[in-house]
């Protein structure tokens, strides 16, 4: 039995009367409801404005039933042993419909003593106050690898059945893909690619794999996942083609140790020895220091998919929606698992204390506190004075690292890395005297200062030289120096509260937070 059946059938097994269940997969979610009320010797009526209260092959259960008050009466009055299923009766309830209030708050003591429950359907968690003690709310989880193999198996079956009546090209696009499925862990590879799908979208996309290229094609599922995750918006998803590699990293030993460590505790032998999987961490940094580079490249270090959270974005876009949003995001992180997340610019979410935001953040608390699944978080930040201090407390993440702007042999390294990435030899160019006249410049810079020169270079019609290079750097003015405070400030900030993410040497905790205790 899933977690989700486990947790819903003690509830019906508690009598919980009102239970609101946050999904967008109706059909599903009735189907997880059938199972464990047929479970426990119980019937399952189910109630819409168009077909009114019936059994699931759509026998009428009482009458005047359509109307949200005559169902929540034909309820109360029927006898029977029952789960019901409510699909749209959250659309009266934000709209104040007092007689619905009023006849849910009566269901609420009556029900209690009888044994029914009744379970609300919605995409989203819109409850009234007088309600909310009443309500207990269950979000249902995205499917698990062994509804998605279902799916799988009932687009397998349908196949078999049109080949069998004789259509010649689907009994060969079934024998095809039935020696796919058993060879090389495919049918796994697809299974993993649609996780973070809804039921319904894993099969539409498999579908359209099958009518585009008469084979299931991971890289489709994958790219159908990407499009899909981004209109839910404030998302992305980058499969492991889109991240950069460690190698692309300059500088941040520190961090990319650390990194390398936390790998193995994903291994079986590491789990068997019993180390727990790691929550991840915080880089705090100047902008242009290289903590998205970082993210993207530990997720491909570690072999797993990545997930971005615009957090400034969902913060300001989906403002009045942002929590709801924010949930959407966490449950598509544990579907997806394991994964890493990455938190983007947190600071512009765990910074406010607007009520909608403080509902966010608590969401947010919440779920990394009741976490077991694999997700690595990586929080990436550059304002980290004002955030919530919840956050920073200790056991939410692993570490909390502050990446400061590279020295000396982190800026050769970074030239090194561009100058390979435009293709040319770095030996070719004066690296260390590069590094010494771009003191306080950040990776980003430093960058831009190769990307200059190399466009200068062509529209002189020659090839580069180090003299490009110098010239472009000595007509850069680096952000460091326009945003002086700013970056002290940072600095001050980051040697008192976290680790440092440069030096040579593993990153120790020497600069915690330490409790001041007032004796005098
Ligand atoms: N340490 C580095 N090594 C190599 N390249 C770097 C490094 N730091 C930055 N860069 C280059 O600069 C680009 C921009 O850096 P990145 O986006 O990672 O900075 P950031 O710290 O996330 O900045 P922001 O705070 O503005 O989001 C990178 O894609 C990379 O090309
Ligand atoms: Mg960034």
């Amino acid at each position: 039995m899933s977690k989700i059946s486990e947790k819903i059938a003690i509830l019906i097994r508690a009598r919980y009367p009102l239970v609101y269940l946050e999904t967008y997969e109706e059909t599903r979610a009735i189907s997880i409801l059938e199972k464990v009320a047929k479970e426990q010797g119980k019937k399952i009526a189910v109630w819409s404005v168009t077909a009114g209260l019936t059994t699931l092959d759509g026998t009428p259960i009482g009458e005047n039933t359509q109307d949200p008050v005559g169902v929540l009466k034909a309820i109360q009055e029927n006898e029977e042993q029952m789960v019901v299923v409510l699909k749209d009766l959250h659309k009266f309830l934000p709209e104040q419909d007092v007689m619905v209030y009023r006849k849910l708050r009566d269901l609420y003591d009556s029900l209690k003593a009888t044994s029914k429950t009744i379970f609300i359907l919605s995409p989203i968690v819109k409850i009234p106050i007088e309600l909310s003690k009443s309500i207990t709310v269950l979000t249902l989880p995205l499917p698990e690898k062994d509804e998605l193999e279902s799916v799988l198996q009932s687009i397998m079956d349908g196949l078999e059945e049109v080949g069998k009546t004789g259509e010649e090209k689907a009994q060969k696009a079934f024998e095809r893909i039935k020696e796919q499925l058993v060879h090389n862990g495919t049918k796994d590879l697809i299974l993993r690619a649609g996780q973070g799908l809804t039921l319904n979208e894993f099969e539409d996309v498999v579908t359209k794999s099958l009518v585009q290229t008469r084979e299931i094609d991971v890289s489709i599922i994958i790219s159908e996942k990407e499009q899909i995750i981004k209109k839910s918006g404030s998302l992305e998803f980058y499969s492991l083609e889109k991240m950069s590699e460690m190698t692309d990293v300059g500088g941040l030993k520190a961090l990319k140790l650390w990194i390398q460590k936390r790998k193995q505790a994903y291994s079986p032998k590491a789990i068997a020895y019993g180390l727990k999987a790691p929550k991840g961490f915080l880089a705090i940094g100047f902008p242009g220091t290289g903590k998205s580079l970082i993210a993207k490249a530990a997720a491909k270090y570690m072999q797993m998919p990545l997930i971005r959270l615009d957090m400034s974005e969902i913060a300001s876009k989906w403002y009045g929606e942002t929590t709801n949003k924010i949930k959407q995001a966490l449950n598509l992180a544990e579907a997806i698992s394991p994964c890493v997340f990455w938190w983007d610019e947190i600071e512009k979410m765990f910074s406010g204390t607007h009520e909608e935001t403080m509902r966010a953040i608590s969401t947010i608390l919440t779920w990394m506190q009741e976490l077991d699944k694999p997700v690595f978080i990586i929080a990436t930040c550059n304002e980290p004075q004002g955030l919530n201090p919840a956050l920073m407390r200790a056991g939410r993440f692993d570490e909390v690292f502050y990446i400061d702007l590279p020295n000396q042999t982190e800026r050769e390294e970074i030239f090194r890395i561009h100058i390979q990435k435009v293709k040319r030899n770095p030996d070719d160019f004066q690296i260390p005297e590069f590094a010494s006249i771009t003191n306080e410049y950040s990776g980003a810079e430093i960058e831009t200062c190769v990307q200059d020169a190399l466009n200068n270079a062509f529209f002189e019609d020659t090839e580069i030289t180090s003299d490009h290079i110098v010239k472009s750097i000595k007509s850069t003015v680096p952000l460091s120096k326009k945003r002086e405070d700013d970056l002290k400030k940072l600095r001050e900030w980051g040697k008192t509260n976290a680790v440092s993410a440069n030096e040579d040497e593993p990153a120790e905790k020497k600069k915690k937070m330490s409790r001041k205790i007032d004796l005098s």
